[in-house]
């Protein structure tokens, strides 16, 4: 990384306030508002975190110390005692929300279910004494590898509920992949199922859970609990396997929540970084339990008539925050949905919305290209008209993506909120507050109250408005990460000393690009490891794609540096375009043209490659770092198990 911040060039000027009708019944529902709790964060955070944490949540017993920085070590709540699980369940049942749906849950054959809060609450204790009676104790690891069913959350509960961390693996990571993530959180017991349906296949997690611990390549897994999703035969170890329903049915559901200490841990999730072995981001209970609930409540507008659909997969930190605890803290009804658009059904998204009537819908910009080239006959065909709000994350949305987001799925009567945050941050951090903030399409909007967010040069000092920089937090938060699990070396160098710390101030470092602009807007311009230099100037990948994506013949870009002797490095953009266009000479120049008139002669893609898709994380991230190694003609090196399709790969190899 050098220190020459990076360069802004995108033009994007529209902006859209908050819907008259949505404002009238918003939680936060003015700018001014917003702007009363930012700065009475800004001025006592510990104060205003504390306020909220003795309204909003249940404590068996109060902290003695809202916050204990020891940089880059916070303790939230300290000596507080609290239970997640208790917060997300029993405190509901003396309210009239007893009978509330809690979780709606849909499964890809189409056969659904749903649990009220007292049925959910009866599950999850229930299967608390299940992982009791085989040995689990509060401190002990537990390992989730699960497809997208009810009783992922519900194993997820019962964990904290007698605290013992969980560990979500996502169901689409190999053998390989748990493996390293169960040896190194040092589970004592894995939660799985015989399968899961995605794209009307089974995906066999049980095998997989097999193949990772072999005979022994595990030694900290004593047991293994198998829910029976698909039915297929699958072999049960004797003494290791037990099935989940055996096992529940004779389950007392007396199980009452265990005062867990506030910094106790709470889960371990991993996060792969671009190179090196997958980081164990670790999160506590007590600030995560706030942050979540208070993000939920606030960003997504909830009320009690809602039907709030986040489509991620629990295995990810969106799933953790954004279907299960968030939601569930604040008595809301969350909906889980198993499956994916496929072949069979494209449009089943627009199903699911239709059939429960839902009002928040939350997805990821790699999904939203996806329904762009799938075709606006899809959704029209269908009744959305219980949208009120839709959010997104995972990325920096495209602002033509934004803009059929907006019209397509919003039909213009929908906020979007925009979220930027990561698996470290634990919720959001740069969003709008829909009743508040007008939206900007590409725009994160604001920092969430109490965020202190900046952008800032290598030595920390603040870049002029519009100047591209690294984006920072100034001080802790109540969902900030802990540690790394079994790194805290690792913790400190990746997070905390890229920028270095001032007179004992350290700032949070969160390795993407961004610029602020004159309205205090923030512009997330992408990782900084993948920031192309160009003639000495540093651009960010967003703003070039943006460009490429609002040509109306392309769906989806990735643009990368590829070594050249003269510019330092030139621009090679990879398309996928929209159906029925043909790829010849003249779109090429169309293209290179467009970029240039969009936003400038500098960042003319020197060469356009074509593709039927793109290589994506399993959580659907450009993998840029691989398109790279393509364009230099490198061999690809480094960790490709995030990978979601190596054939994409291989396509783009033999296309090259
Ligand atoms: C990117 C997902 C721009 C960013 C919750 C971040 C975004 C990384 C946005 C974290 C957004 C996520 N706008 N970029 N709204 N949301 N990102 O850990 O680069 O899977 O650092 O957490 O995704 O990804 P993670």
């Amino acid at each position: 990384m050098v220190s020459t911040p990076i360069e802004s060039i995108l033009n994007e000027h529209r902006s859209f306030a908050p819907p008259e009708d949505f404002v009238a019944n918003a939680v936060i529902n003015s700018q001014a508002e917003y702007e009363r709790l930012y700065a009475q964060a800004q001025a006592n955070p510990e104060t205003f975190w504390a306020e909220l944490a003795a309204k909003e949540l249940h404590w068996f017993q109060a902290w003695d110390q809202v916050l204990d920085w020891q940089p880059p070590h916070a303790k939230w709540f300290v000596n507080g005692k609290i239970n997640i699980s208790y917060n997300c369940l029993d405190r509901h049942l003396t309210t009239w929300r007893k009978n509330k749906a809690a979780l709606i849950w849909e499964g890809e054959p189409g056969d659904s279910r749903t649990y009220t809060y007292a049925q959910l609450h009866r599950e999850v204790c229930q299967f608390a004494n299940v992982l009791k009676q085989l040995g689990v104790t509060k401190g002990d690891v537990v390992g989730i590898y699960m497809p997208m069913i009810p009783e992922a959350a519900i194993a997820m509960l019962a964990c904290a509920r007698i605290g013992a961390p969980h560990s979500v693996v996502f169901g689409g990571f190999s053998a390989e992949a748990l493996r390293d993530r169960l040896n190194d959180a040092q589970a004592k017991l894995v939660i799985t199922a015989d399968g899961g349906w995605r794209k009307d296949a089974i995906v066999p997690l049980k095998e997989q859970v097999d193949k990772a611990l072999g005979s022994d390549l595990v030694p900290s897994v004593a047991n293994v609990l198998v829910v029976q999703r698909t039915k297929q035969t699958i072999p049960m170890l004797p003494g290791r396997d037990h099935w989940w329903h055996d096992l529940q049915k004779g389950a007392s559901a007396d199980c009452p929540a265990e005062p867990m200490d506030s910094e106790d841990m709470l889960f371990v999730l991993y996060t792969s970084g671009s190179t090196g072995k997958p980081k164990g981001v670790v999160h506590t209970t007590g600030g995560y339990n706030l942050y979540t609930h208070m993000t939920t409540k606030w960003v997504f507008d909830l009320n009690d008539m809602d039907v709030y659909w986040c489509t991620a997969d629990v295995g990810w930190i969106t799933g953790h925050s954004y279907i299960v605890y968030g939601p569930l803290s604040n008595g809301a009804t969350t909906l889980m949905y198993e499956g994916a658009p496929r072949a069979s059904n494209p449009g089943c998204f627009w199903d699911v919305i239709e059939k429960y009537g839902v009002t928040i819908f939350y997805t990821a910009p790699t999904a939203i290209r996806a329904f762009i080239k799938m075709g606006e006959h899809l959704p029209q065909a269908r009744d959305l008209s219980s949208l009120r709000l839709l959010g997104t994350v995972g990325e920096p949305i495209n602002p033509e993506a934004w803009i059929w987001y907006h019209r397509i799925i919003g039909q213009e009567r929908c906020p979007i909120v925009d979220t930027w945050w990561q698996t470290e941050t634990g919720g959001h951090m740069i969003t709008s507050l829909p009743g508040a903030i007008p939206a900007k399409p590409g725009s994160a909007t604001k920092p969430f109250p109490g965020i202190l967010a900046d952008v800032v040069d290598l030595e920390g000092n603040p870049v002029a408005d519009n100047d591209g920089g690294y984006l920072v937090v100034r001080y802790p938060w109540p969902g900030m990460m802990r540690t790394v699990y079994g790194d805290d070396d690792r913790f400190r160098r990746t997070y905390w000393e890229h920028i270095a710390p001032k007179d004992g101030k350290y700032v949070y470092f969160a390795g993407d690009g961004a610029r602020r602009d004159e309205d205090g807007y923030f512009w997330v311009m992408g990782r900084v490891d993948d920031v192309i230099s160009v003639s000495g100037h540093r651009l960010g990948t967003m703003e070039i794609e943006s460009a490429l994506v609002s040509h109306p013949s392309v769906a989806e870009a990735a643009v990368v540096g590829k070594p050249d002797p003269v510019k330092g490095e030139e621009i090679v953009a990879f398309v996928t375009l929209e159906n029925n266009v043909n790829v010849d000479e003249d779109l090429i120049k169309t293209l290179k043209q467009h970029v240039v008139s969009e936003i400038g002669a500098l960042a003319r893609p020197g060469e356009i490659r074509f593709s039927d898709a793109l290589p994506k994380t399993r959580s659907g991230k450009i993998m840029r770092r691989l398109l790279r190694s393509l364009a230099a003609g490198e061999e690809i090196s480094g960790d490709t198990s995030t990978l979601e399709d190596r054939s994409v790969l291989d396509k783009l190899r033999e296309g090259a």
